[in-house]
């Protein structure tokens, strides 16, 4: 039985009444961790009420930029998108907190981590499975899969043991954000027919008066520039989510498959994820020769899954990462994007230094050096063998024209 846990804090109902519920129900001493990902909030807020709920020790880590430059990179240049769509906002912050706790662990000598995850979701996967690979001697707990108290029970839960939670007009929605976009679920949204209300978002309220054109510089994957201007990655996309943001687009609406086996509802905004996303596969089309370009496609779904499964730190989402570290030795260039009015974010542009794209062979002008024979024979082999199929079998097989 453990005796000393770290639990990943959020300063909200659930994370607060876990801290009191653990210390009264498995007589364990609690050290809250809250990781900054970008989620924003008032972390001293958040560590007083740890310390109020009960807790021995808060913690704040500023996780920012080692999750923009560790987690997001490596999905970015993965083109990491679960299903095709969701940029995998929540999936990428759980294995870096994972990791924050178990340092905690080691260093203030727990023998076991926490989170406030319920049974139905992706992250208890994500949290517990990347502890298993990081520390697998660490016991994972999760009391709000132990407990049966309803959202009424927790708040009066709370109340009672005077733990303060500003239970900010009631929202009935469950939200999860970071540097990479914002995460909506619950309330009306679980009726997939209902249209959601204007009010779940908040990073692409349309505020924009006119087009805007934003140049922005990758090197080897990573986007380094906007307009000329350098910047670290985290505050980059934090840029690029306020721009595009402002111009209402950068939202999702999908039915999601996740790990439990439950399709669900799920809204995300994620201006800035989406259009880097599209960004950087565009220099990709540029910069990637065909056979490594259309490789990597083939990859890239697996690799989101992966991600999306909780398995960021195993052995083939590694081998992954090697793969696709490779592949961007070039992806370097800048890609233009236009924004306008209303909800519109599109390519523009593009241009590299080493770019695949040669004038001389693509043009149909005076310049054009691209020798045409050459094709008369490569046409010929190209088609011999369909053309051998055709008069022997397939023409047979039809019958006489
Ligand atoms: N469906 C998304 C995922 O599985 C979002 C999860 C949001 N998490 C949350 N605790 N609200 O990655």
């Amino acid at each position: 039985m453990a005796k000393r846990v770290v639990l990943a804090y959020s300063g909200g109902l659930d994370t607060s009444v876990a801290v009191r519920w653990m210390i009264e129900e498995l007589g364990v001493e609690v050290i809250c961790l809250a990781a900054d990902v970008g989620q924003g909030g008032d972390f001293d807020v958040i560590k007083e009420r740890a310390l109020v709920a009960g807790a021995i020790e808060a913690l704040v880590v500023d996780c920012r930029e080692e999750f923009a430059y560790q987690f997001v990179a490596p999905a970015l240049r993965a083109n990491a998108k679960y299903e095709g769509k969701y940029p995998l906002i929540s999936s990428l912050s759980r294995p870096i907190i994972a990791r924050h706790l178990v340092a905690a662990a080691r260093e203030h000598g727990a023998d076991a981590i926490a989170h406030g995850c319920t049974g139905k979701g992706n992250d208890q996967v994500r949290f517990e499975v990347s502890t298993m690979a990081l520390a697998p001697d660490l016991e994972t707990i999760a009391p709000a899969r132990m407990w049966d108290l309803t959202r009424e029970k927790s708040i009066e839960y709370a109340a009672r043991w005077g733990i303060p939670i500003t239970v900010t007009r009631a929202s009935p929605y469950s939200i999860d954000q970071n540097l990479w976009g914002r995460t909506i679920e619950c309330g009306i949204l679980e009726d997939p027919w209902e249209q959601p209300p204007e009010e779940v978002y908040e990073l692409t309220t349309p505020s924009a008066t006119g087009p805007r054109d934003l140049v922005i510089r990758f090197q080897q994957g990573l986007p380094v520039a906007i307009d000329g201007k350098e910047m670290a990655l985290d505050e980059l996309i934090g840029e690029v989510t306020a721009v595009v943001g402002s111009y209402g687009w950068g939202r999702i609406d999908m039915i999601e498959n996740r790990r439990v086996g439950i399709k669900s509802r799920e809204v995300y905004e994620c201006p800035g994820a989406l259009a880097l996303l599209m960004a950087h596969a565009d220099l990709e089309d540029l910069t990637l020769e065909r056979d490594l370009a259309h490789e990597k496609a083939r990859l890239e779904p697996r690799y989101a899954e992966l991600v999306y499964d909780g398995l960021w730190f195993s052995p083939l989402k590694e081998a992954l990462d090697a793969f696709v570290e490779e592949s961007q030795r070039f992806v370097t260039g800048e890609v233009r994007l236009r924004c306008e009015i209303p909800g519109r974010c599109i390519v523009s542009g593009r241009r590299s230094e080493v770019g695949l794209y040669d004038y001389g062979l693509a043009t149909y002008e005076a310049e054009d050096r691209f020798r045409h024979s050459d094709a008369e024979g490569f046409v010929r082999l190209w088609g011999l063998g369909v053309q051998t199929w055709a008069a022997r079998q397939s023409r047979a097989r039809r019958g006489p024209a």
